[in-house]
C-alpha cells in the first residue's frame, strides 16, 4: 500500500523565556499551582516585533535544512494556525514570501491545537491523489499576543513556537498507516476568541472588554480533550489493524500533563512511552506535535519500525489521531 512519509522536521521557539517565577510577579499564582495543575515550568515568548509567520519561517528553514531540501523542492505550503499574522491574506502566503518561494501554492488551515494533524492528514491525501509531490506543513502559534495577562486562569498556560515537517511519498514501509479526525462545533464557545471577526468586529468596547483574548472554560476543555483524544487514538489504531500494546511512542498534544496522563491511562500506554515536553514550552498549540517529533527523532529515541501515535484536541472542538510507522 502506498504511504506518505515525514522526511524532515524542524522547530523554532523564541529566545525569551517566561518562567513560573516571572508569572508569580504578574498575577496571583505560584510555581507550585502551575506545575501541579499543568506540568508547565516555563514557556517561550515572542518579541514584540515577531509575528506568527516569522516563527513559521524559521521553523520551516530548519526543517528544510534538516532534510537537505531546497525551497524549490516544495510544491505546497500548508500553515496551521489560530493566530494568523492577518485575517487575510493567509499566514501561509506571508511564509511563502518569506521563504522566497513565490511560485508555490500556499494556504492556512484553522483547527485549533489539532491543526498540525489535520495538515498531515490533508497532505497525505494530496500526495496520494497526485495533486502535490512534496509538502511543507508548518504549525505555528503566537498565543502570547492573544493572552489576557490579567487572567490567571489562562495566562499561565500558553507559549509561542512553530514546528515544521516535509512530507512526500514513502519509498519503504514507513509512513502514515491510518488516521481519524473529527469536530464538534456545538461546543465552539467553550474555547474561543470572541472579537475581531465578523461576528464581533473590533471596537473600543471589544478592546476594553479584553474580547481579543482567549476565553476558555478550562475544566470543560479538559473533560472533552481526554474523551476525544482517547476515542481518536483507539479508532485510528483499529483502522491500522493495530492494538494499544503495539504503541512504541505516544505523542499527545501538550496541553496539560493531567490531560496527557489521563489519555495515556485510557490507552494503557506505559508512562515511559508517552512523550512529554510541556514543562519547557507550555501549550504551544499546533507546534507541540512537530516539536515533539523533532526532539524524539534528534534524540535517536525514535527507531525505524516504531509505531507512533500522534493525538490532538483543540478549539472547535476538533480532534485527530495519526498512526505512523517510523
Ligand atoms: N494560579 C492559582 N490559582 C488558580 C490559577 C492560577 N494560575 N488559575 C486558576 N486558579 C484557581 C481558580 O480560581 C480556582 O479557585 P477557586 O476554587 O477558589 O474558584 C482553582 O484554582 C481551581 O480552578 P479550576 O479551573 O477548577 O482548576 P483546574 O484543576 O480545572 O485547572 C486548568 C485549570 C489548568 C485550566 C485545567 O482546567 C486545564 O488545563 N484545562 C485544559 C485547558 C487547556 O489546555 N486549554 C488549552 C487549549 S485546548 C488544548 O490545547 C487542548
Amino acid at each position: 500500500m502506498r504511504k506518505v512519509k515525514i522526511m524532515a522536521t524542524g522547530f523554532y521557539a523564541p529566545e525569551k523565556i517566561l518562567t513560573n517565577a516571572d508569572l508569580e510577579k504578574m498575577v496571583e499564582t505560584s510555581d507550585e499551582w502551575i506545575f501541579t495543575r499543568t506540568g508547565i515550568k516555563e514557556r517561550h515568548v515572542a518579541s514584540e516585533n515577531q509575528a506568527t509567520s516569522d516563527l513559521c519561517i524559521e521553523a520551516a528553514r530548519r526543517a528544510l535544512r534538516h532534510g537537505h531540501f531546497d525551497i524549490k523542492d516544495i510544491d505546497l505550503i500548508i500553515v496551521a494556525t489560530s493566530t494568523p499574522d492577518t485575517i487575510f491574506p493567509s499566514t501561509a502566503c506571508w511564509v511563502q514570501h518569506g521563504l522566497g518561494a513565490d511560485h508555490v501554492t500556499a494556504f492556512d488551515i484553522s483547527a485549533g491545537c489539532t491543526g498540525f494533524l489535520y495538515g498531515l492528514i490533508l497532505g497525505e491525501s494530496l500526495i496520494l491523489n497526485g495533486t502535490s509531490r512534496r509538502i511543507l506543513i508548518v504549525g505555528g502559534e503566537l498565543l502570547t499576543k492573544i493572552t489576557n495577562w490579567k487572567d490567571r486562569n489562562t495566562c499561565v498556560l500558553f507559549g509561542d513556537a512553530a514546528g515544521a515537517a516535509v512530507l512526500e511519498e514513502s519509498k519503504d514501509d514507513s509512513g502514515i498507516l491510518s488516521h481519524y479526525w473529527g469536530a464538534d462545533g456545538s461546543l465552539a464557545s467553550l474555547l474561543y476568541l470572541p472579537a475581531g471577526g465578523t461576528r464581533m468586529p473590533a471596537s473600543l468596547q471589544t478592546v476594553a472588554g479584553d474580547l481579543h483574548t482567549i476565553q476558555m472554560k478550562g475544566n470543560e476543555v479538559f473533560k472533552n480533550a481526554v474523551k476525544r483524544m482517547g476515542e481518536a487514538a483507539t479508532e485510528a489504531l483499529k483502522r491500522a489493524g493495530l492494538k494499544k500494546e503495539d504503541i512504541d511512542w505516544f505523542i499527545p498534544h501538550q496541553a496539560n500533563t493531567r490531560i496527557i496522563d489521563a489519555t495515556g491511562e485510557r490507552l494503557n500506554v506505559p508512562k515511559e512511552k508517552v512523550y512529554v515536553n510541556i514543562q519547557r514550552y507550555g501549550n504551544v498549540s499546533v507546534a507541540s506535535i512537530p516539536i515533539s517529533l523533532h526532539e524524539l527523532g534528534e534524540g535517536k529515541r525514535l527507531k525505524k519500525g516504531n509505531i507512533v501515535v500522534m493525538d490532538a484536541f483543540g478549539a472547535g472542538f476538533t480532534w485527530a489521531a495519526v498512526v505512523y510507522r517510523w
